[in-house]
């Protein structure tokens, strides 16, 4: 049997694509062609209605660390759509990895074993994705790597911001948590520049967990990006504050406990502190949460992340449409 790689490319149409970085994403003609998409899975789901664009077509999930919402959204949105879905949550513990199997390995495996014609792939090496993406024959989707990327993420998280702001021109957003090990704040930051230059990102963290250093003076050369540790000034003047948890399993692995309970509670949004934000603003988090936000929000119009989540549907499926139906 021949196979021919498929190379890790800028984006000038999903079809076949990889999607390992939002780096791939350099128009931002693409991120509205999805967004378009999304729109019709979410009136598909809304209305009930069946949309088997991948009848007959195998996906499969690979997740190497702990997920809710992602695995559960893409499996929903892969047998929504028709596919034969194969999803494994766990892989660390249930697949030959254990044996010493490697990434590369276990991608030409399972391409084999399932006659996959995507790979979804949740892995803790920043790297994983691309490694998996040179070893695979068929696209790789980075559902999360590391402590560098969550792409499809920050596709969902930018959709939400379109959603509840009603454009993406100018936005004033508040980054606040662990901007060290986070990954979704990395790769959301990111698309809102390539989006409008003219976005302001507030990034506001403990100073042991801030953004690395290379990566803020990269996005400056993009956008407008200010470091404080005071988010308490920046609430009234942004338009969406996104949370996010102080990476417990990092400190763990670094030995750094101690440190992990210093600032665990640095950050923790009140109803109070809400109401000193816009009255159009969107509170957004990518989940799971360790008290960063208190349930006394949840019921504020303002708080969006249990909306976010359903969002995650509607742009898996418009991915993997995009990257796999055939029109
Ligand atoms: N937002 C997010 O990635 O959540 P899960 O880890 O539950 O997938």
């Amino acid at each position: 049997m021949s196979h021919e790689h498929q190379p890790i490319s800028p984006i000038t149409d999903w079809k076949g694509q990889h999607f390992v970085s939002v780096d791939q994403i350099t128009d931002k003609k693409q991120i509205f062609d999805l967004f378009k998409r999304a729109e019709i899975m979410k009136q598909t789901v809304e209305n009930k209605n069946i949309h088997e664009t991948l009848r007959g077509m195998s996906v499969v999930i690979l997740f190497y660390q702990p997920s809710t919402r992602t695995f559960s959204s893409f499996e929903a949105a892969s047998r929504r759509m028709g596919a034969y879905t194969y999803a494994y949550n766990g892989m660390n513990e249930i697949s030959s990895a254990v044996k010493g199997e490697t990434l590369p390995d276990t991608i030409r495996s399972i391409y084999q074993t399932t006659a996959a014609d995507v790979i979804i792939l949740r892995h803790p090496d920043d790297s994983s994705s691309a490694i998996a993406a040179e070893a695979s024959y068929v696209p790789i989707v980075n559902a999360g790597s590391g402590k560098s990327e969550h792409p499809t993420q920050a596709l969902l998280d930018l959709y939400s911001l379109y959603q509840t702001q009603g454009h993406l021109e100018g936005l004033k957003v508040a980054m606040v948590g662990d901007l060290l090990y986070g990954r979704t704040i990395k790769s959301l930051a990111k698309l809102l520049a390539l989006v409008d230059p003219n976005v302001e990102l507030h990034f506001i963290s403990p100073n042991e967990v801030k953004a690395p250093r290379e990566f803020v003076a990269e996005l400056s050369t993009r956008c407008a990006v200010s470091e404080s540790t005071d988010l308490k000034k920046v609430l009234p003047k942004v338009d969406a504050v996104y949370m996010t948890r102080v990476q417990e399993e990092w400190f763990k692995k670094a030995n750094k406990m101690d440190e992990y309970e210093r600032i665990k509670n640095k950050y923790v949004l009140t109803r109070h502190m809400v109401n000193q934000m816009k009255p159009s603003a969107t509170v957004m988090h990518p989940l799971p949460r360790n008290g960063e936000i208190m349930e006394e929000v949840d019921e504020d119009p303002r708080a969006y992340y249990f909306e976010q989540m359903r969002a995650g549907l509607y742009i898996r499926m418009a991915l993997l449409d995009a990257i796999l139906a055939n029109r």
